[in-house]
């Protein structure tokens, strides 16, 4: 009988990631939405969701995901999809998921239109939100129902969202609408959707508030106590003062601008908020990381160089926030399942 060759460490854990940890259709083992949030509810705490765009977006967020031992949702908008040709940024998943093998890991489309939900699925995504806010009530229970309905034949979870953010919201022009509680009951036992994003007075971008913020935190307890899935709140990047001051040092020109305290997150996630998007923030701190290494060392013209930098700072703030919203250290609480699973499960 011929002798077992043996491998090299390397080839091995090559081995293990691509035999082993084969799950969904798309050999991607990345779990559903619906599963992270559900232990999210069980165990009182929030998941951040941080969107993506490039390699060193993924490498920080799952470097912060590994170190805080957190589960992570990396959330990808129409833009990522466009920016990044999608192709690329599926590997770029796909690697993340190989190196970080133990990290519960959701992929989703953050702001999705039907079209949009159409092409993550193919993609592998494990859940997609589909963004009717901006369309009247009747409409946005229909394209809901209806993507509800496609990814949940996959077994791909679906957030939807009722009310409008501030900002600069995609599609929305016009005022501030918050989620009306009795809407919101009606909307998701018409829909069927997994989770619901909720508009409770913040908004996208590094502009949110002028002063300290009022959010509708009441609100938030009003809506989960008729609906019960997990809520979700956009626009949660805090905008750090220092950080918006490093910029301004190093050459950049912010205005002055507020975010959302983390004790208003962590006052959302007491009534029921589970999901919480950060991008601004990501954006911010790489910002002022490469803005600092090329002022004070000008000869430096390495990419490699300012887009370590970057990454050391994304992945900081980014384990604060899985501090702060209390995902630490909740990565091994359950077994992940997979898009394959939760089918059978919405089959039923
Ligand atoms: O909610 C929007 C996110 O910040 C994504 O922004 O459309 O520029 O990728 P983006
Ligand atoms: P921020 O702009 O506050 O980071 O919000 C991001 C977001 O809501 C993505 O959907
Ligand atoms: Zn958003």
């Amino acid at each position: 009988m011929q002798k077992p060759r043996r491998m090299t460490p390397n080839v091995a854990v090559l081995f293990h990631y691509t035999h082993q940890r084969k799950g969904s259709d798309e050999g991607m083992p990345l779990v559903p939405l619906t599963q992270v949030l559900g232990e999210a509810v069980k165990g009182g705490y929030g998941v951040g969701a941080f969107n993506c765009n490039n390699m060193e977006q993924v490498q920080s967020i799952m470097k912060a995901a590994q170190e805080c031992k957190s589960p992570v949702i990396l959330q990808a908008s129409r833009g990522a999809l466009k920016y990044t040709n999608m192709v690329y940024l599926k590997h770029l998943v796909q690697a993340a998921v190989e190196e970080h093998p133990e990290i519960p890991v959701v992929l989703h489309l953050d702001h999705g239109t039907l079209e949009a939900v159409k092409q993550a699925i193919p993609l592998g995504f494990t859940s997609v939100m589909i963004d009717g806010s901006h369309l009247p009530f009747e409409e946005n229970v229909a394209v809901t129902k209806e993507v509800v309905a496609l990814a949940h034949d996959h077994g791909v979870s679906v957030e939807a969202e009722l009310g409008t953010l501030g900002g600069i919201e995609e599609d929305v022009v016009g005022e501030v609408q918050l989620t009306d509680p009795d809407q919101a009951a009606e909307f998701v036992e018409r829909t069927g959707c997994d989770a619901l994003a909720l508009a409770i007075g913040t908004s996208h971008g590094a502009y949110k508030f002028k002063a300290e913020p009022k959010l509708a935190i009441d609100l938030v307890a009003e809506v989960w106590d008729r609906v019960h899935i997990p809520l979700v709140m956009h626009g949660a990047s805090s905008v750090p003062q220092d950080l918006v001051a490093e910029i301004n040092k190093y050459g950049g020109k912010l205005e002055a601008t507020y975010g959302v305290p983390i004790s208003a997150i962590q006052a959302t996630i007491k009534y029921g908020v589970r999901k919480i998007n950060v991008d601004t923030d990501i954006r911010l701190a790489s910002t002022a990381a490469v803005r600092k290494l090329l002022a004070e060392e000008p000869q430096k013209f390495d990419l490699r160089d300012y887009m370590s930098a970057a990454r050391e700072a994304m992945t900081k703030i980014v384990s604060r926030r899985m501090h702060e919203f209390g995902c630490a250290g909740h990565a091994f609480d359950y077994k992940p399942i997979t898009i394959a699973d939760m089918k059978v499960k919405y089959a039923q």
